[in-house]
């Protein structure tokens, strides 16, 4: 199931990422809502102020979209499926829409992460 990323890569690649649908641009926030950067620095796109990921400390997510797909995120956020035999520390607690929003933003996201301050 990579349509979501071939999307995404899609409206990169036409230049078009700004018309991508309306519930993308809602994932920020959402991301904030449900606490998501309490853990998780974004830093290249400036979410999050936590210290950058020490070794073994939740990823910074800023090129999560460069090594993981929209069905591993929804999946692994639904603590279906498992990382490094490990699963998520938080099940989302929003809906199947909202995750399928934050996770299809997610894929998007390519930049590398900002040095630490
Ligand atoms: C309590 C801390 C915590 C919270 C809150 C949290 N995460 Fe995580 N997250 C982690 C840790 C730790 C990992 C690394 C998992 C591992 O390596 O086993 C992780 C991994 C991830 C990954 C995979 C990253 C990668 O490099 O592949 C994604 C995507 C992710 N989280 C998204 C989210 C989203 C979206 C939310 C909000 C709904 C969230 N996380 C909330 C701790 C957290």
């Amino acid at each position: 199931m990579h349509h979501l990323t071939r999307i995404a890569a899609g409206l990169a690649v036409a230049g078009c990422i700004t018309h991508a649908p309306a519930a993308w641009a809602q994932a920020p926030e959402a991301f904030s809502r449900y606490g998501c950067d309490g853990c998780h620095t974004v830093s290249a796109y400036g979410i999050g102020t936590a210290p950058t990921a020490d070794a073994g400390g939740p990823p910074d997510l800023s090129d999560v979209g460069t090594r993981r797909d929209a069905a591993f995120i929804q999946g692994f956020l639904k603590k279906q499926v498992a990382l490094d035999g490990r699963k998520h520390m938080l099940r989302f607690p929003g809906s199947d829409a909202e995750l399928s929003a934050l996770a299809g933003w997610l894929v998007t996201l390519d930049r590398p992460p900002a040095p630490a301050p």
